[in-house]
């Protein structure tokens, strides 16, 4: 099979003001493929997804993205150019109806472009559809997850980084999260960059992960051999 590299990061040092938070991180993402990042409490996950966002400030290294140098894009040129992103928090502007946040999200669209993915998105997530007219403010949290995805969505991203998705849900919401993504990745060959706390089921979806600890690399490789790296798991998640 041929393999394509999607996104490629090399010795990339990040973090906030003066501080570096992500030490030199180098590892390259596949197109078509679900790849997670793990990693303990403070480790640097969201940094790291900030950074390849461009909502974190670079100090050093490359980020490369669908055959482009994309290492300083400001985050809507990132948008523009294929990646996607799901923060871990804030995620909907809680004072709108659904509709007006899927409006916002979908406002560089003409009208009939708008439609036709609002259409689309209404398909993969039928549910966002009874929603509507809701404040934002009134979800559950399982429905705040789906209405930012289906804004997410809207764009026609070629990779969505999800930040911790299933944080907070309950165990069977958090189930459907998962059903989603994997749904997302097979059905609609999105490829997947997974931020989780939920360690195994992280490595059980993923073909290959990355183990982030202080910032720096522990691991990259397959998801199976790290999740059969009892060692390394036991060391850095306590498992
Ligand atoms: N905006 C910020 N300004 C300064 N420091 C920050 C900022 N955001 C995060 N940090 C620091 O960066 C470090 C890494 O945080 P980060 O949120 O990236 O970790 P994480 O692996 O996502 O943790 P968690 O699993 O708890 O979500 C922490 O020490 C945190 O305090
Ligand atoms: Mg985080």
């Amino acid at each position: 099979m041929f393999i394509v590299e999607l996104l490629r990061v090399e010795s990339l040092s990040a973090g906030y003001g003066n501080m570096t938070i992500i030490h030199e991180v180098s590892f390259s993402v596949e197109k078509g493929e679900i790849f997670s990042v793990i990693g303990p409490n403070g480790s640097g996950k969201s940094t790291l997804l900030k950074a390849l966002f461009g909502l974190a400030r670079t100090f050093s290294g490359y980020i490369f993205f669908n055959g482009k140098e994309i290492t300083n894009f400001p985050p809507h040129e990132r948008v523009k150019n294929g990646l996607g992103y799901l923060p871990q928090t804030g995620n909907v502007f809680e004072g709108l109806t659904v509709r007006e946040n899927l409006l916002l999200a979908g406002y560089e669209y003409s009208n009939g472009e708008l439609d036709e993915r609002l259409e689309s998105v209404q398909e993969f997530l039928p549910d966002v559809k009874r929603l509507m007219d809701r404040k934002a403010l009134t979800l559950s949290g399982g429905e705040r997850q789906m209405v930012a995805l289906a804004m997410v969505l809207l764009k026609n991203p070629i990779m969505l980084m999800f930040d911790e998705p299933t944080a907070a849900l309950a165990p069977k919401i958090a189930e459907e999260v998962f059903g989603r993504i994997v749904k997302l990745n097979r059905e609609y060959g999105l490829t997947v960059l997974l931020v989780e706390q939920n360690t195994r089921r992280a490595l059980e979806l993923a073909e290959r992960a990355l183990l982030l600890v202080s910032g720096s690399v522990k691991f990259f490789g397959s998801a199976d051999e790290l999740l059969n790296h009892r060692d390394l798991l036991s060391l850095y998640l306590g498992l």
